[in-house]
């Protein structure tokens, strides 16, 4: 089966890299992906990096993304940090509710909408994450977890912002434990946020939407789970911290 949607492989790199490592990464990296064009590539370095690997990857294919976003665009909010500055520091993409915002840091669905919004209206794509824990899964609520997560994060917007955004399947368990969902079980989560998006936004919403699994991606595991007909990449946290190993990943998913 031909995908028409373009995969999408992200790497999060949460609370590690200087600006300079993060500089030479993409330096390098920009020379291990060139020519492959049939899968998108983005980095979400920490805020500190932003602005220099924007600079580094100016004329790239790579995009930039950032981890976290503010929902209003100026005031007094101590230690955020707005869409509009994420716009001008030359990101194009926002890992919005990622499971350690909503674990450590109190983001609610709520709020996962406000900041989707908020970054739409800024030109912005949010890759919006969703995913059960581990209790949940044993207690056979998956797909009711998914389904509020998604349903609350994607409320009030219109089919054609769904359509061009970017969803991240990341069962709580398998993100950096080494345990990857199967293929079979994050297709299977996967099918089931693409049908509600098509009950929620119709047809066209849903088969444009791009969604990924996250959670214990390595170069191993890709290249099954981007075979699966609803997985159009992959949100990688540890394996994207190493050139090599985020190069192998980005290899796997253009096959
Ligand atoms: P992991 O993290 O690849 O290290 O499991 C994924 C993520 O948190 O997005």
């Amino acid at each position: 089966m031909v995908k028409k949607r373009k995969p999408i492989i992200a790497g999060n790199w949460k609370m590690y890299k200087t600006s300079t490592e993060a500089v030479a990464f993409v330096q390098e990296l920009e020379l291990a992906v060139a020519g492959m064009e049939d899968v998108e590539v983005v980095v979400c370095p920490p805020f500190n990096a932003l602005v220099p690997v924007v600079e580094t990857l100016r004329g790239a294919v790579i995009s930039v993304g950032a981890q976290n976003v503010h929902w209003e665009n100026q005031g007094a909010f101590t230690g955020e940090i707005s869409p509009g500055m994420l716009k001008d520091a030359g990101c194009r993409y926002v890992i919005i509710g990622h499971s350690e915002r909503r674990q450590f840091f109190g983001e609610t669905d709520v709020n996962v909408n406000r900041k989707v919004k908020a970054v739409l209206q800024y030109g912005l794509t949010p890759i919006m994450c969703v995913g059960e824990q581990i209790g949940e899964r044993e207690s056979g609520i998956t797909e009711k977890v998914v389904r509020t997560q998604t349903e609350a994060g994607l409320a009030g917007l219109t089919a054609g912002q769904v359509a061009g955004m970017v969803i991240a399947y990341e069962p709580v368990w398998a993100i950096g434990t080494g345990k990857t969902a199967s293929d079979s079980d994050a297709q299977q989560v996967i099918g089931f946020i693409r049908d509600l998006v098509n009950q929620l936004f119709g047809a066209e919403a849903a088969a444009q939407v791009r969604i990924q699994y996250g959670g214990s991606v390595k170069p191993q595991n890709t290249g099954s789970l981007m075979a699966q007909p609803d997985i159009d990449g992959a949100l990688v946290g540890g394996a994207s911290l190493d050139v090599e190993s985020f190069t192998q990943i980005i290899k796997a998913a253009t096959r």
